[in-house]
């Protein structure tokens, strides 16, 4: 019933004219799925692809979360829906945000033409460059660049669409059509020898190992390599978190000597245990210090040439308390009178790691710096805890012009403003393609749980490759 409403939304907008404009408004921060131990599934030894998921699987991670709320989270949930619309611009002029959030499919699509306005507005200094974000989605043959039957190597089962029941594959056949530009068909090997001897590193959360997973996909064509080294030991990777995963994966293509990597940054942040004494405390507690970059970069910033960093659906309440996590700045605890809501605590902790990013660059001269857009969920008729689904399987806006005036992500969007580290915009884009999440074919939830948040690959996080080796000079 969701899906043929859905998708008489989308007739609709069939039925007027081709040229109808598309302003996505992008109802994304309310509340994040629960996803702490995040499907990032990649293995070190390149074990079978079985072995991998049941090792690594976070199946119970539904499951520890009570689908009742309590008090205080139910308190944080409506101080963070007010926060994030604080942070959505699109807020500002929808008054339904509340009802967006919700998932009612109306809304999260406002069509009108009001983006006009500085369409021709570029993220990135004064220089008139294209704006991959304004166009729009054509079917193509030639897409995607790999199987998803394939690629065992890199792919997570639990993002392979393709060896789920799911029956509908039309979302992989779309290709991204910027309005002012054209994007290169992506090629592996020109990609290698662009990148010789570079080192490009994902830095963030479960999206952004998605992106890196695709990265290695496309590089591949999805095919077996035997000439990949996994240089994780170089970056620290090789032992295992409290969680039973490494903070992160690296591999080097021998022929260029490239390196691609993830870092696994929830809150791109610091982490620090606290030490205590207490011999009854079986767990660390974290010291969160919101205004301090990963550790991570800290160290390894020098030998990074190409960097993309993501943070979004970790700040939560229940997260925070699951992670134990404890927000510090100025290494000083702080209360919530100063940080009021998580909302303004990313929002803080995203302008601080931008800042700092941009303070290395001249010393850095080899770094070009990304800070990826949000990644839209699509959860309608509940949250992913409370019956949210996405079930359509059908790309509903193919041929449909998105025009952005600026990025929707407008936490994003100010944290680059001024500063050498530019935005990939892949915000309202990805927020079109609803039906490209895994959707109810999710292999980590209970029944009736379904992911609108991760993306089926291949599918749309490919697309946001394109975009960024379109800007890397
Ligand atoms: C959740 O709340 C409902 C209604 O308040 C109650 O019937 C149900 O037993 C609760 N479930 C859990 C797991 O606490
Ligand atoms: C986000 O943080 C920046 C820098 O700290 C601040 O200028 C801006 O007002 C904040 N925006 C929101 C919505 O909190
Ligand atoms: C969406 O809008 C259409 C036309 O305005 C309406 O018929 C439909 O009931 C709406 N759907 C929802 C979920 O409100
Ligand atoms: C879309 O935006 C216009 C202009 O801001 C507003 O009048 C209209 O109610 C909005 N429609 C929906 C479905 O939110
Ligand atoms: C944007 O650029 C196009 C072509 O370059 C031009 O026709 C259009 O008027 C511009 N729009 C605005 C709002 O400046
Ligand atoms: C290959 O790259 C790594 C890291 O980027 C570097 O340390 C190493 O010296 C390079 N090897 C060669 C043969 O260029
Ligand atoms: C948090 O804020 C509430 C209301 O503003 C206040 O009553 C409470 O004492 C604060 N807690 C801390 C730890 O500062």
């Amino acid at each position: 019933m969701q899906a043929a409403k859905m998708k008489g939304g989308g007739s609709k907008v069939k039925g007027r004219d081709l040229t109808f404009i598309l302003i996505v408004l992008v109802c994304t921060t309310i509340i994040m799925l629960s996803w702490d131990r995040t499907p990032l599934l990649l293995s070190a030894s390149l074990l079978p692809a079985k072995d991998l998921f049941l090792s690594f699987l976070p199946s119970i991670q539904f499951a520890e979360v009570s689908p009742n709320l309590t008090d205080m989270e139910k308190k944080d949930k409506v101080v963070f829906t007010e926060a994030a619309g604080q942070e959505d611009q699109a807020a500002e002029k929808a008054p339904s945000l509340r009802e967006a959030a919700e998932g009612d499919p109306n809304q999260s699509l406002n069509m009108t033409s009001q983006g006009a306005v500085d369409e021709n507005t570029s993220e990135v200094g004064d220089k008139r460059v294209c704006n991959y974000g304004k166009g729009k989605w054509v079917r193509d043959d030639n897409v995607p660049l790999y199987s998803g039957f394939d690629c065992k190597q890199w792919l997570a089962p639990g993002w392979a669409c393709r060896t789920m029941p799911r029956t509908d594959f039309s979302y992989e056949m779309l290709r991204w059509q910027p309005k002012d530009c054209q994007l290169q068909r992506f090629n592996g090997d020109e990609f290698l020898k662009r990148m010789q001897g570079k080192t490009i590193a994902f830095v963030g959360d479960s999206l952004g190992g998605e992106q890196f997973q695709s990265l290695m996909c496309m590089i591949t064509r999805g095919l077996e390599r035997n000439d990949v080294l996994d240089v994780g030991s170089e970056y620290g990777f090789t032992i295992p978190n409290e969680n039973g995963r490494p903070d992160g994966w690296a591999y080097r293509f021998t022929t260029t000597n490239t390196t691609v990597l993830h870092h696994w940054s929830a809150c791109l942040c610091d982490l620090e245990p606290i030490v205590t004494e207490d011999p009854n405390q079986r767990h660390h507690y974290y010291a969160m210090h919101l205004d301090r970059p990963p550790a991570f970069l800290r160290e390894n910033l020098h030998r990074i040439h190409v960097l993309v960093m993501n943070t979004a659906y970790h700040w939560t309440r229940q997260k925070l308390i699951r992670n134990r996590w404890v927000m510090h700045v100025g290494g000083v605890r702080k209360t919530n009178e100063t940080l009021r809501t998580l909302g303004e605590a990313k929002n803080f902790t995203i302008h601080s790691v931008v800042g700092w990013v941009n303070s290395q660059l001249q010393e850095n001269p080899q770094l070009q710096a990304f800070y990826r857009s949000i990644s839209p969920r699509h959860f309608s008729g509940g949250d992913w805890n409370t019956g949210g689904s996405c079930d359509n399987t059908t790309p509903r806006y193919v041929g449909k012009e998105v025009v952005e005036a600026v990025s929707s992500d407008h936490v994003s969007r100010s944290a680059v403003r001024g500063t050498g580290v530019k935005l990939l915009d892949i915000t309202s884009l990805s927020s079109v393609r609803d039906e490209g999440h895994i959707s109810r074919y999710t292999l980590t939830a209970k029944p009736g749980v379904q992911d609108c948040l991760h993306w089926c690959l291949p599918g749309v996080p490919d697309t946001w490759n394109e975009i960024l080796v379109a800007q890397i000079k």
